[in-house]
């Protein structure tokens, strides 16, 4: 693909590796809302500006994972021919390493992830000359202090920043973000990227993606602030998805989260068209009935629960260990262990509740409870919620991450990157 046309702040971009207007800064921070052309124009700027000024010089490029840096950057470098038209480019995957050349003159360009321990190592025995930080708010902060310290010898060089936004408290907008917006110590140049600075968003899909995120979410990816999260983490949740029909057919599962001294959670859930819908619960608060259930004992009410049903698999908490090996050992479901992050897994179940594909059974009084006392956790420094009224919501966050977005006929056969209630492409990519 070519860029045929840039928004202001993207010709911004292209222009400080260059222009005498940036020659006293240091450094370039993109940060804002998703999808505003930041990652592609940073990619272009990057390389044109360190084949322009360099010859036989190392440059890294970091992702949050190696594997993400070469989704988001490397695979990129090769579908623009903003790139490929000047420059030979070839990527030797086993080494992590792009090598691009034009004429006599070759730049090896290394890519690291920010969260790879191995990175952390590898990278501290080059000097580089530039470093392309692609999302830097999801690297490692001494990572990312160890990068930049390989190119202090190095004259001319220079760092580009972008990220999305995160909690207020968290380091890089206090020591990047806030810095380049006062005393500015550092040099660096911001530059904060909305959605209409990509030019080839519709006024439609700027619209759509503004009614899929709600809460902290929005504000961060779609109005690109640094703020806390507060209040419910589901204020979408609404009667409008409690419903009292039960004729819903499909494939059938049950999630779980595990409690002895806490309750325990279980969910049943029907996969039917393009919707997933809640159908009963069973919710154990052992200091309510005064007694605790065994493993063994749990298994039998879960039998009891799943009578009628064809259960499909059985999604558990990933830590209930004890409880996983009781449900193997009896040969009778399939079990799966969640996937338990917990971020991206609100984000999903957000967006989820919020386009009115999870239903919930009006028959399933605590999971309905839980909505509306599932708090975030104000006082903490980074995205925390408030461990209390989390068990029916924790289970249904494991059925969300672990099979709502891998499922074909519920996403409509599309998955990952085209379906927009899923996790774009990057974000699926680091469940892997
Ligand atoms: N000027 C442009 N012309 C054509 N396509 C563009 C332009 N700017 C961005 N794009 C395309 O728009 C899409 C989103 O851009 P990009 O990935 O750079 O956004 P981003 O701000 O990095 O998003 P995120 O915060 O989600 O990583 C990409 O497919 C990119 O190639
Ligand atoms: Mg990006």
């Amino acid at each position: 693909m070519r860029i045929e046309k840039l928004s202001k702040k993207q010709k911004e971009v292209l222009k400080f590796g260059h222009s005498p207007k940036y020659k006293n800064y240091n450094s370039i921070i993109c940060d804002g809302a998703v999808r505003s052309g930041k990652t592609a124009i940073m990619t272009i700027a990057f390389i044109h500006w360190a084949m322009r000024y360099f010859q036989n010089a190392s440059f890294a490029v970091c992702g949050k994972t190696i594997n993400s840096a070469e989704r988001n950057v490397i695979e990129k470098i090769f579908s623009l021919s903003d790139i490929t038209s000047y420059f030979d480019v070839e990527y030797l995957s086993s080494k992590h390493k792009l090598v691009v050349k034009r004429g006599e003159n070759k730049n090896c360009f290394y890519v690291f992830g920010g969260k790879d321990k191995s990175s952390y190592s590898l990278i501290q025995g080059i000097t580089l000359s530039g470093v392309f930080f692609d999302e830097v708010a999801l690297q490692n902060e001494n990572f990312v202090y160890q990068a930049i310290a390989r190119t202090l010898s190095q004259k001319g060089s220079k760092l580009w920043f972008n990220c999305n936004p995160e909690h207020p408290e968290h380091w890089f907008y206090k020591d990047w973000i806030l810095d380049a917006n006062g005393e500015n110590k550092r040099r660096s140049f911001h530059l904060h990227f909305l959605m209409n600075d990509n030019p080839i968003l519709s006024k439609e899909e700027i619209e759509k993606a503004n009614s899929l995120y709600s809460g902290v979410f929005k504000q961060r990816y779609i109005l690109g602030k640094w703020v806390a999260a507060q209040g419910l983490v589901y204020p979408m949740f609404s009667k409008d998805l409690i419903t009292n029909k039960t004729n819903y057919f499909g494939d059938y599962y049950i999630s779980i989260d595990y409690g002895t001294i806490n309750p325990f959670s279980a969910g049943l859930w029907v996969i039917s068209g393009q919707k997933a819908i809640r159908l009963k619960e069973f919710y154990f608060d052992s200091k309510k009935q005064n007694r605790q259930l065994t493993d063994e004992e749990y298994y039998n009410e879960l039998l009891r629960f799943s009578e009628g049903y064809s259960i499909k698999s059985v999604i558990v908490d990933p830590s209930a260990a004890s409880f996983i090996q009781t449900i193997r050992r009896h040969k009778f479901f399939t079990v799966r262990k969640a996937n338990n992050d917990v971020i991206n897994g609100i984000r999903l179940t957000g967006n989820l509740l919020k386009s009115g594909k999870i239903l919930i059974n009006e028959s399933c009084k605590d999971i309905i409870r839980e909505f509306s006392l599932y708090c975030w956790d104000e006082e903490s420094k980074q995205d925390a919620v408030k461990k209390e009224y989390d068990h029916a919501m924790d289970e249904l966050r494991y059925f969300c991450t672990t099979v709502l977005q891998f499922d074909k006929e519920f996403s409509g056969k599309i998955t990952g990157k085209n379906s927009n209630y899923f996790l774009n492409e990057k974000e699926l990519n680091e469940y892997y």
